[in-house]
């Protein structure tokens, strides 16, 4: 949550932050603001709403200088307003700071500065962090990187930071504590900071993630410095960034979400991509290889997640369960930590997370690491916190997913969780080989037949006019298909903030069908496999109350269609990978009709793309 970025260089700062405060919106779009120092003085802009509004606001400014730091917020305290928004400044205007996290300690910090005589004007956490700096310089004669270390020993809480200060106009310094933080090396001791390399790529490849605890100085003079809290120093670890410019436009779509449900055929087949071979019989996840006896052996796999990836284990934990034989428990990441979860040395848990940043889900895996227990990792963003803190862990590949509402991320999560299930039932000789050669081939498959489910768009619009002015929906379905229902809800409330709710197919009877009448539309995912006749049932009992039903069958099927007011089909498949296809029409779905209900599909309301909030 919160995207920060900043530049020092011979560049203009401003279009650089502006860009960059753009591609970073995904992360919070209440508030946007940039500070720049020009001629010895810090200009600060800001403004409620989105980055476009700072824009409109500060193209009639002077808006020159060559160090800046820039802000888009997703708020946490305070109100979202003018004044609230970062960056905040010291009572002398001389230091400016902006802040993705929250400091826990604000409280108590606040009363000592304002017992010291600082004023504060905004109603945020973050406020603390610049008065504190401030006091310490004002006390100490040190400079402002020492000044930022020994106000953070002082702090409690997440945080990446940046200070721009106007009596260091050849530096920044940055910092950070379970938030992201990306320092891009350009040339010339040019620098960019950035809470995700996307504002960065088109400048420079060359990238250190920062680590906890670690505070970047940026100096045009002499280069980038970096210390540990602690205040020993480290040696910068430079890594080219693999990202690609295109990956980050929406490519002809009118929306980042619809690009990245078409790009799944894609997106599953670099997913796949060098880890199987139907033809020769085999999977790897070469990342977790060492672990694979580890995973045979475990006591319990535990899957935490939050959202959307939750609803990937939930898929997974039906497959893993299934075909290996190991047995699974899937977590909410934020209610997994905080009920003294009994956990050892031999269970192995499994973090699932599109951003590699949730803090939930990062606070999960340091408690089970803390308890002993083998932790891993499923990430789509390279280099993410996650990534870096498991034992071991496998990367998505699904492209960077700038739409707030996961979609492609789901897929590939699914995709990885099934290689996973096939490889550990293999060696552990729980599938026969006929059956593993079958689901390997069908996976192989699975790119070509989504593109198939792609062409029925216009259908599938078509079912979405009619049902657009609904007030709730209900999604059911069964086995792995249960949690399919769930991710269908979920992105239609999140996009169009219709209510939602997904179920299994059986548990409708114990209490959601007394909400069934004409008005209330029931997605059922009924394709063929050891329940359907069970599903038939369930349409039956919705169809006897007037519900209205939209059915996702296999493709030929003739029982369902007769009851559905409304089928689409997808193709045949195994089973287990059915997950992978039953999701794409109901992507499609909400995303239609979010469209016509003229909802914001990108950047949904009060949400952001990465919760790095507790
Ligand atoms: O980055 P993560 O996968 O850890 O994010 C988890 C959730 O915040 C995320 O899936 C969220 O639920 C999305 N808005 C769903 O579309």
């Amino acid at each position: 949550m919160c995207g920060i970025v900043a530049y020092i260089g011979k560049k203009q700062a401003y279009p650089i932050i502006l860009k960059g405060l753009k591609r970073l919106e995904y992360r919070g779009y209440d508030s946007a603001g940039i500070a720049l120092l020009n001629n010895n003085k810090v200009n600060i802009y800001k403004k409620q709403g989105k980055v476009s509004n700072l824009e409109e606001y500060a193209n009639t400014l002077d808006t020159s200088g060559n160090i800046g730091i820039g802000h888009t917020r997703w708020a946490t305290h305070g109100l979202p307003n003018d004044i609230n928004s970062h960056p905040h400044f010291s009572n002398d205007g001389k230091l400016a700071l902006i802040h993705n996290g929250i400091i826990e300690n604000y409280d108590v910090l606040k009363k000592e500065l304002i017992n010291r005589g600082y004023k504060f004007v905004s109603e945020t956490d973050t406020e603390v962090l610049v008065h504190l700096i401030d006091d310490i310089l004002k006390n100490e004669r040190i400079s402002l990187a020492e000044a930022v270390r020994l106000a953070l020993n002082e702090v409690t809480g997440a945080y990446a930071i940046v200070v721009l200060s106007q009596d260091n106009p050849d530096q920044l310094v940055a910092a950070r504590k379970s938030s992201p933080l990306v320092v891009g090396i350009g040339s010339d001791n040019e620098f960019f900071l950035a809470s995700d390399a996307t504002p960065i790529v088109e400048y420079t490849k060359q990238v250190v993630y920062l680590n906890d605890e670690e505070i970047a100085v940026v100096d045009i003079n002499e280069g980038l410095k970096i210390v540990h809290l602690s205040n020993q120093e480290k040696t910068p670890y430079i890594q080219e960034l693999e990202l690609h410019l295109e990956a980050l436009e929406k490519g002809g779509f009118e929306h980042f979400m619809l690009k990245e449900i078409y790009e799944q055929p894609r997106s599953i087949h670099d997913c796949f991509r060098g880890r199987l071979n139907a033809e020769e019989g085999w999977v790897a996840l070469g990342g977790i290889k060492d672990y694979e006896q580890k995973l045979i052996n475990a006591n319990r796999i535990i899957m935490v997640a939050c959202g959307t990836s939750w609803h990937a284990c939930q898929v997974g934990e039906y497959l893993i369960e299934d075909l290996a034989r190991i047995n699974v428990e899937v977590e909410y990441a934020s209610e997994f930590r905080y009920r003294n979860p009994i956990i050892n040395e031999n269970d192995v848990v499994i973090a699932v997370s599109q951003s590699g940043e949730t803090a939930d889900t990062l606070a999960a895996l340091e408690l089970a690491k803390h308890k002993g227990a083998t932790i891993l990792g499923i990430c789509n963003v390279v280099g993410s916190s996650i990534s870096r803190i498991t034992d071991a862990g496998s990367y998505t590949h699904a492209g960077p997913e700038i739409g707030v509402a996961s979609t492609k991320a789901f897929t590939a999560q699914v995709t990885i969780l099934t290689l996973m299930a096939l490889k550990l039932a293999h060696k552990k000789g729980t599938i026969s080989e006929s059956r593993f050669h079958t689901i390997l081939s069908d996976l192989e498959a699975i790119p070509d037949k989504v593109k198939k489910i792609l062409e029925s768009d216009d259908k599938i619009k078509e079912i979405a006019e009619v049902y657009k002015d609904s007030q709730n929906a209900l999604y059911l379905g069964r086995g792995s298909s249960f949690p399919v229902a769930l991710e269908g809800a979920l992105k239609l409330k999140e996009i169009s903030y219709i209510h939602a709710e997904g179920y299994p197919a059986a548990e409708m009877k114990h209490g959601p069908i007394a909400l069934i009448d004409e008005e209330m539309p029931v997605f059922v995912i009924a394709t063929k496999g050891n329940s359907y006749e069970k599903v038939v049932s369930n349409i039956q009992e919705v169809k006897a109350r007037k519900g209205k039903i939209i059915a996702i069958v296999t493709e030929g099927d003739v029982q369902v269609k007769e009851l559905a007011d409304h089928v689409i089909e997808i193709p045949d498949t195994d089973e287990n990978l059915v997950p992978l296809l039953a999701t794409v029409p109901l992507q499609l779905i909400s995303y239609h009709i979010a469209v016509m209900r003229d909802c914001n599909v990108d950047q949904p309301r009060n949400l952001a793309k990465s919760v790095t909030v507790e």
